[in-house]
């Protein structure tokens, strides 16, 4: 991995080369795509040669991907949790393509409350990450056809398989969306269509250096001890998990949760052994 020592920003080796083209003639929907994780899938589609559409609340990327993609790329302004709108628009653009291959469920709402929880704090949590998430898969079920390699990506977390603090509503939802992603997989088995989600730790978005105060140099040193790799995630090592789900070399693969985590679910408390020693590992 490189690194631009002047903005922190570290650059995996994936092998976006060796992919380009297995998604050739592919429509792919990514909500929340305009961000983060979601842009870096937005990104990742269109280098491997899908026509992506980035569906976000906020439409915010459109000249990046102009830049690099030209017309493959396009932005529509979406909030996932209008379920009329979200039919619209999965309908203009099933119009245009005449069908729909691949949806990404990424968009999400990240306040979090604990004990101080409203009703409202509930409700904004599972109208956007769980409900979001029903709306757009039931908008594109219609338009992805048996046998056409179809599959549906939902964003999950860390978050919703281990305790943290005062999360009760943002981590409800992403346990919410875990076991949804396995009711989702029974139930379109018949439609052929694949469903998954993917979990990851802390991945160094927009979202996750805001909550850093933007220092990603002090972060590291405090959060990578809870990594056996000892380092955040790049959004593009995120996004190359989801899109490796989409493909056909994810044929076996349904109902699953892929962490993504460099090892956070397999440390225990000890960390990564510094402050522990046994008799015997001499032998
Ligand atoms: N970054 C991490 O470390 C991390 C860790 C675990 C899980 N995740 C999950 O990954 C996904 C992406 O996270 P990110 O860190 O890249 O976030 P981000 O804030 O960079 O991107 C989220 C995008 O969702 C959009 N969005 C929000 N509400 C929306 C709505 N109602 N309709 C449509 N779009 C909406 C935002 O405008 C934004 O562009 C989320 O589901 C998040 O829960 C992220």
């Amino acid at each position: 991995m490189s690194m631009d020592w002047n903005t922190g920003r570290r650059f995996p080796k994936l092998n976006v080369e060796e992919t380009k083209g297995r998604f050739k003639d592919y429509v792919v929907l990514v909500t929340g795509g305009c961000s983060g994780i979601g842009k870096a899938a937005v990104e990742r589609f269109a280098s491997d040669g899908a026509t992506v559409y980035a569906l976000d609340i906020r439409v915010q990327a459109e000249e990046d991907f102009m830049k690099a993609f030209g017309k493959r790329v396009k932005c529509i302004q979406l909030d996932v949790t209008d379920g009329e709108k979200c039919k619209e628009v999965a309908a203009d653009i099933a119009s245009r393509h005449n069908i729909i291959h691949t949806l990404v469920n990424n968009a999400a709402y990240f306040g979090s409350k604990g004990i101080t929880a409203t009703r409202d704090d509930w409700i904004k949590s599972f109208d956007v990450n769980v409900i979001g998430y029903s709306n757009m898969t039931q908008a594109v079920v219609p338009y992805m056809k048996n046998g056409a390699d179809c599959s549906i990506v939902n964003m999950s977390s860390i978050s919703g398989l281990r305790a943290q603090p005062m999360r009760w509503t943002y981590s409800a939802t992403k346990g919410g969306i875990c076991s949804m992603t396995k009711c989702m997989a029974l139930d379109l088995r018949e439609n052929g269509i694949r469903v998954n989600c993917v979990s990851p730790s802390w991945a160094w978005s927009p979202e996750v250096a805001k909550a850093a105060n933007y220092d990603r140099e002090k972060s590291e040193e405090t959060w990578q001890r809870f990594f056996i790799n000892g380092r955040l995630a790049e959004v593009e090592e995120v996004a190359a998990v989801i899109v490796f789900l989409a493909s056909r070399d994810a044929s076996y693969i349904t109902g699953s949760d892929i962490p993504v985590c460099g090892g956070y679910l397999a440390i225990g408390p000890e960390q990564r052994g510094e402050n522990s020693s046994f008799a015997g590992t001499e032998y």
